[in-house]
């Protein structure tokens, strides 16, 4: 199994999760910080605050990502370190920071790809009324030219938004990410304002002659338990809210009707405005899709093998159908719970192709999270995070191979981090990070990845 030339082979982080200097060189508050320092919100209480200290230490990190051979680096611009209260001119010192980092990535001959939004609001913004509130839709488009003003001469990729499910309907409707909110009309209106933050911002980097600009989404493999109705109408639900309530919009210029008649009882997405969806639908050059798992949906709230059940995640994502929910479909599990299910990510890109207008597609996170122990050789000898990747590299391939325009693969992620709510216990890192001293030590996974990068094969 071999990958085309072009094929791009990368790694992805995000700025709240790994730069920690929360208060360095005038950066604001964001609603993460408010939110992991709230207490009850995050596992341990962790925050990002320290994180793996990434912007003091980001030339260490470049040189690990160089002796790997890694092509590109998907990283993330924290809002709050650019407009520290989510408006105004850009502040110096973080356009330097992110200027430093481009040009140390450049002269390692990693490509450096941003994503503009990784979920760190300016506080400021929140309190002016968040993603809720149809003027934060600009705020982004400004804040996202400032950034490309700056480093659009070296950066050739760009990302939006990443994971917009996550920031309006964890954050808004659910209530495990910040601004930790459970209000389903708010959660809908930031669906549609955080939607339209992105096609402003698209905008703005093509009217300063961006060269690629995508936006990332959370995609998932997902079927009913059962051919029961209350199974297949609880899975469509799913479906709707996780897939085409982003994709529909963005790709196609139109939002699900299934999904709008649903949540009409909370006002719909709210204020959606005449040219909105013009403007949500701007032609893109590539798409973004995290893949992670495949869900087994059931409507039974008596179901024997639901998830929610085990890990206390009961608190639903989705407006109106808090009884749609996972089900054990018998796969493998990362230490996350999540069922490991590469399969899941050829359906995602077979039905992207079928469904969807053609764009080139680029995964721009896939991985997983294990309890990677450390050896007694001082060695975290991860063999299932290789078969994991092994796994989803090679779904790729069949994917490629059946025709799917499928352009790079970034590994989610290199080093261990942030995990948001979850804290610092689960570690998604090919290098492992002890977070007392800071040291980091390439886990078997991250030889093995480099190997891949240089063979261009799974071969090994
Ligand atoms: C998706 C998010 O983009 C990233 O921030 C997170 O750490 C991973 N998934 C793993 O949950």
């Amino acid at each position: 199994m071999t990958f085309p030339e072009d094929f791009v082979f990368g790694g992805a982080t995000a700025a709240y999760q790994i730069e920690g200097a929360a208060a360095a060189d005038g950066r604001g508050l964001s609603i993460w910080d408010v939110f992991s320092h709230t207490p009850g919100r995050t596992v341990n209480g962790d925050s990002g605050d320290v994180a793996i200290d990434h912007y003091h230490r980001y030339k260490d990190d470049v040189a690990i990502m160089a002796s790997l051979g890694l092509e590109a680096y998907r990283f993330s611009v924290s809002w709050p370190r650019i407009q520290p209260d989510g408006r105004g001119r850009g502040l110096e010192a973080g356009l330097d920071f992110y200027s430093r980092l481009t040009d140390e990535l450049l002269n390692a001959d990693i490509d450096p790809w941003i994503t503009l939004y990784h979920w760190d609001l300016p506080q400021a913004l929140q309190e002016a009324g968040g993603w809720p509130n149809r003027d934060t839709a600009y705020r982004f488009a400004d804040y996202s030219a400032i950034v490309h003003e700056h480093l659009g001469d070296r950066v050739k990729h760009w990302i939006t938004l990443n994971e917009p499910f996550c920031s309006s309907l964890i954050g808004h409707a659910s209530g495990r990410h910040a601004p930790g909110l459970e209000d389903p009309s708010a959660a809908l209106a930031s669906v549609h304002h955080l939607l339209l933050g992105h096609g402003l911002a698209v905008d703005a980097l093509r009217a300063q002659k961006v060269e690629n600009v995508g936006i990332t989404l959370n995609l998932y493999a997902v079927e009913p338990a059962s051919d029961d109705p209350v199974d297949t109408d609880a899975a469509r639900r799913v479906d709707g809210f996780h897939n085409r309530l982003f994709l529909d919009p963005v790709l196609k210029g139109r939002y699900p009707q299934d999904i709008l008649h649903d949540v009409a009882e909370f006002g719909g997405l709210g204020d959606v405005q005449d040219g909105d969806l013009e403007i949500i639908s701007r032609p893109l050059d590539l798409l973004g899709v995290n893949y992670y798992t495949r869900y087994v949906i059931t409507g039974r709230e008596d179901h024997p093998d639901l998830v929610g059940e085990r890990t206390g995640q009961l608190h639903s994502p989705y407006p109106g159908a808090a009884g749609a929910r996972e089900v054990r479909h018998g796969m493998p599990l990362t230490d996350l719970g999540w069922e490991i299910d590469p399969d899941g990510l050829v359906d995602v890109l077979a039905r992207l192709k079928r469904e969807y207008p053609a764009v080139p597609i680029v995964i721009t996170e896939n991985g997983a999270a294990f309890a990677d122990p450390i050896s007694e050789d001082g060695v975290v000898h991860d063999a299932d995070r290789i078969d994991f990747v092994w796994g989803h590299l090679a779904a790729c391939e069949r994917a490629i191979a059946a025709g799917v325009p499928l352009t790079g693969y970034f590994l989610w992620s290199i080093f261990d981090n942030y995990e948001w709510a979850e804290g610092y216990a689960k570690r998604f890192g090919a290098v492992h990070v002890d977070y007392e001293t800071q040291v980091r030590t390439p886990k078997d996974s991250a030889h093995w990845y480099s190997s891949v990068i240089r063979t261009r094969s799974l071969e090994q």
